[in-house]
């Protein structure tokens, strides 16, 4: 049997706050847990309302020891939402730096008679060494999360990286191979199309000199030779060729015109054909581009201008860059059906210029996004697209050492953004050197 005594000693010295108080929240208890923080030995509290001693969290105390005795129920406050009720310090047990003690409390009811609370207790428990330790755990998975998403965003940069590389080297191959296409359907075209001109010359001319012998015949020979010519042109169809030809000749030029017009968007993509290297305001080749675009875009389309003013002039080939412009401006018209608008906003941007086209049409379905890119994808019905617009594009922007990006949300729209660099003095040096080598090459 421990007596009363050793009672009383064992929970002075427990490594808890404990406190009594009657009903009106007066102090009957103290154990030298709170003595020794407060300063204030036992006799010196009994008697004293412990809401005037610890004023700061009195409401709070307040509300949770009444808690206790109407419900008649144990009350707790935990660290997590309360740290510090009572400003006490504790000291960890290692380095003794000194903090704020981290607290978890509990009020139980103490004595009951009838039912109704006499004496409640109130227990403090010093939980700085586990608050320590959770709140570091704490630190280190919110550090940890801010270095994965650092990994992440490293990672979504080497697959775009990739990506580019991978679009690179494909237009790479691709623009030789385009290049030989393009030398070798030239020929052959040029001169189908001018044998097709003269052939055109020459049906015109035939039928001229058919009319005229069929009046002359009409006129000079005796009426039964009427009817044996005009049975001889229906078994040769004459009527429906001398319609026809005409008609065919001309399909045949305009699929010459069409041909001829893939030949040099594939000769502009294997850059057989460059304009010139320098410097240009890219507004104004902007502002050029719109001009000569606004027979697509005037009945349809409201177009947004946000510039920066001014723009840094960039080294670049202007020619091209309009291409580029030219062939968003038109997809972009293309995508909207009836009305609609295009943004176009040029930003000043890490010295260099950022050129976006947003427009408010179709969109692009998912599954098309990774492809739009290559050479000769298209959506559009044979004949109105080549596919090679956006391509072209992609390998002229990257030739200024510039990014070409799309996003795309089906039936809101496109947007297409390209950043172009200000380029360094000496990337400046090498496209010149570049163009110098090529002068030759190209007036050969
Ligand atoms: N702004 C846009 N809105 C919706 N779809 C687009 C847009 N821009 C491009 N596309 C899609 O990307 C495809 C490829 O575009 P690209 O300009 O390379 O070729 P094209 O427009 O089909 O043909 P071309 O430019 O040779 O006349 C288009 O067929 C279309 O499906
Ligand atoms: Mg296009």
């Amino acid at each position: 049997m421990v007596d009363s005594l050793v009672c009383n000693a064992l929970v002075d010295k427990l490594p808890l706050g404990i406190c009594v108080l009657d009903r009106d929240f007066n102090i009957s208890y103290w154990n030298s847990f709170f003595a020794d923080r407060m300063d204030m030995p036992s006799d010196v509290v009994l008697g004293r309302n412990i809401l005037e001693l610890f004023q700061d969290e009195a409401s709070f105390l307040k509300k949770k020891l009444k808690s206790v005795l109407v419900l008649n129920n144990p009350s707790f406050s935990y660290w997590e939402h309360r740290p510090h009720i009572f400003k006490f310090k504790s000291s960890r047990p290692i380095t003794g730096e000194e903090t704020l003690m981290y607290q978890n409390m509990e009020i139980v009811p103490l004595q009951i008679v009838d039912g109704e609370v006499q004496s409640i207790c109130l227990i403090l428990q010093d939980v700085t060494a586990l608050a320590g330790y959770f709140n570091a755990q704490k630190e280190l998975a919110l550090q940890l999360e801010a270095e994965h998403a650092e990994q992440r965003a490293l990672i979504n940069k080497l697959e775009m990286a990739q990506g580019q590389l991978l679009q690179a080297e494909k237009m790479a191959s691709i623009g030789q191979l385009a290049a030989g296409v393009a030398h070798e359907i030239n020929n052959p075209i040029g001169f189908i199309n001018s044998n097709l001109q003269s052939l055109k010359d020459y049906v015109a001319n035939l039928l001229k000199i058919v009319e005229f012998s069929e009046k002359v015949i009409d006129k000079a020979t005796p009426d039964a030779y009427h009817k044996l010519k005009a049975d001889f042109y229906e078994r040769q169809q004459y009527r429906f060729i001398r319609q026809d030809i005409t008609e065919l000749v001309s399909e045949c030029l305009e699929g010459t015109s069409r041909v001829a017009a893939i030949v040099k968007n594939l000769k502009s993509f294997s850059h057989v054909d460059n304009s010139e290297w320098q410097y240009a305001d890219v507004r104004d080749g902007m502002e050029n581009t719109l001009k000569i675009v606004n027979n697509q875009l005037k009945y349809k389309v409201t177009v947004h201008r946000d510039y920066d003013e001014p723009l840094p002039q960039l080294y670049c080939q202007p020619m091209q860059l309009n291409q580029v412009f030219m062939n968003l401006l038109v997809n972009a018209a293309q995508a909207i059906e009836h009305n609609g608008d295009i943004y176009i906003s040029m930003k000043c941007h890490e010295q260099g210029v950022r050129v976006a086209i947003r427009d408010t049409g179709s969109g692009i379905e998912p599954r098309h996004l990774d492809k739009i890119f290559d050479p000769f994808f298209t959506t559009k019905p044979v004949g109105s697209g080549t596919g090679l617009g956006l391509s072209l594009s992609y390998s002229i922007v990257q030739k200024h050492q510039g990014q070409i990006a799309v996003t795309s949300e089906r039936g809101k729209g496109t947007e297409f953004t390209i950043t172009l660099p200000m380029l360094t003095e000496q990337q400046v040096a090498e496209k010149e050197q570049q163009a110098r080598n090529a002068a030759p090459h190209l007036a050969e």
